[in-house]
């Protein structure tokens, strides 16, 4: 499974890529709206901070506008992932954009045959929000196993980014359910490598290590 950051913040982005198993980022309008900065601009340093898949997403809603800031967008960088809505207007959006060479990911899906419907037209990625349906109690991880086994029966090669990932346990779930890559916020990322009982094993080990060389 790889591991993408879910977050147009440059300082958690160097922090997450210092450590080294940072595979991709993906970002939002509402996450790149926090940081108050130029949305190409703030891309663009993402980009060369990241050398995996960065997805940047159109804030367009119909079709011809959408290709135009696809195109924009795909200029940036050679990661850049276009993020299209996965509506009718965006569906027609990705037909072109993948007709042109330039990488997608439809997002805000929440059903399996939004999912099958992209992977039809040619979706790099397809992102499932497991956390908003939990929110309104639906089983978000049913949903990444139905895309799992459709994809698999027809040997489509969209890749599965679970997203709307809110905790450690989400991230399990994802990765037990197929899911190619799971992307976080940086707090859920943070809590992924840490247990209790490793910290308190490493202290008694150097405890005993430090007493017995005294
Ligand atoms: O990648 C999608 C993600 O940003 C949505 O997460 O927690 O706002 O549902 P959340």
């Amino acid at each position: 499974m790889k591991f993408f950051l879910d977050t147009a913040n440059l300082d958690e982005i160097r922090a997450g890529a210092a450590l080294g198993i940072v595979d991709g980022i993906t970002t939002n309008p509402s996450l790149v709206a926090k940081e108050g900065k130029d949305f190409k601009t703030l891309v663009a340093q993402i980009c060369e901070i990241i050398p995996g898949p960065v997805s940047a997403e159109v804030v367009s809603t119909e079709c011809d506008s959408m290709v135009k800031e696809a195109r924009e967008l795909a200029e940036i960088a050679p990661n850049i992932i276009v993020k299209l809505p996965t509506i009718p207007e965006g569906v027609k959006a990705l037909k072109i954009c993948a007709s042109e060479g330039i990488k997608t990911n439809l997002t805000l899906i929440f059903q399996p045959l939004q999912a099958l419907i992209v992977a039809k037209v040619g979706a790099t990625f397809c992102s499932p929000f497991l956390g908003r349906l939990d929110d309104i109690g639906h089983d978000g991880m049913l949903l990444i196993e139905e895309i799992r086994t459709i994809y698999d029966n027809y040997g489509f090669q969209t890749e599965i980014l679970a997203a709307s990932l809110r905790h450690p346990l989400h991230v399990v779930q994802a990765a037990k359910a197929g899911a190619d890559i799971g992307t976080m916020p940086y707090d859920v990322f943070k809590k992924m490598l840490n247990h209790p009982l490793t910290d308190i094993g490493l202290e008694r080990f150097l405890a005993d290590w430090n007493k017995a060389k005294k």
